[in-house]
């Protein structure tokens, strides 16, 4: 793949409002009409599960094309036996660069960077399509899930050191991070300080509501 000339580098006070008009564009009617996206990112900031030492961006000349951000959670397994690890997202890269391999470059640059910060498992929701080639598995594949035994298929695993959950059934209690979303008048707030955009539905909405409602049985 023909690259052109990146720097990833960490996100920095300056670049907050870039980066969030960048989430708007990526994923503006992706999964519902409109997107909540920069105001999760704005309010994830501030949230004490945020790790700052892996929130990164991907700028070429000048211009951020693409945002990586981390947040800690918790599996516990049933001897309650606490282990953090990593929730990713948002990641977004600017729709007129995205499928050209920046996705990849700020998941496989952070994974080393959380490695060396000691962590050793990375979780979340997304489209199989997105993760599976960058070594993410089905949490059923890890005996990972909900309480009460729920396997949601959007739930993707990613062990940074092979073998880390070792086949234990272990539950997946996420930081709460992004309950801020649920408030929708506060994000039509913050999204109302943005150029206007409009809002539409696109196919890509049903799937998204398949892939987040499904669950793995077997
Ligand atoms: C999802 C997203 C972050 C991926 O970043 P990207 O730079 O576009 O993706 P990459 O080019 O790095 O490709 C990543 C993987 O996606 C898959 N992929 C690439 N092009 C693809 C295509 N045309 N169709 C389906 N899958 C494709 C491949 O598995 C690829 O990995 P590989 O090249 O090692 O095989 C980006 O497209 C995006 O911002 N989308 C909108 C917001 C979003 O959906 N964010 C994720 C929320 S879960």
């Amino acid at each position: 793949m023909n690259k052109l000339n990146y720097i990833i580098r960490r996100e920095t006070e300056k670049d907050y409002r870039e980066v969030e008009n960048l989430a708007r564009e990526a994923f503006w009617n992706l999964s519902v009409e409109g997107c909540s996206e920069h105001y999760f990112m704005h309010m994830l900031r501030q949230h004490e599960a945020f790790i700052p030492e892996l929130d990164f961006v991907v700028e070429i000349d000048g211009k951020i094309i693409g945002s990586i951000m981390y947040s800690e959670s918790k599996l516990k397994d049933e001897n309650n036996n606490e282990k953090t690890v990593l929730t990713m997202g948002p990641l977004c890269i600017h729709p007129d660069f995205q499928r050209k391999g920046y996705g990849k470059l700020l998941l496989e640059h952070t994974f080393a960077k959380a490695l060396e910060m000691g962590y050793d498992t990375v979780i979340n929701f997304g489209n199989p399509d997105n993760y599976v080639a960058r070594g993410y598995k089905s949490c059923k594949k890890y005996n990972v899930c909900f309480e009460g035994d729920i396997f949601p298929a959007a739930l993707l695993v990613k062990e940074l050191r092979e073998n880390v959950l070792d086949g234990r059934k272990w539950f997946y209690y996420q930081n709460d991070a992004d309950k801020c979303c649920d408030d929708e008048e506060a994000v039509e707030k913050y999204d109302s300080l943005f150029p206007p955009k409009i809002k539409a539905w696109q196919p890509g909405q049903e799937e998204f509501y398949i892939h987040s409602h499904s669950t793995i049985t077997r």
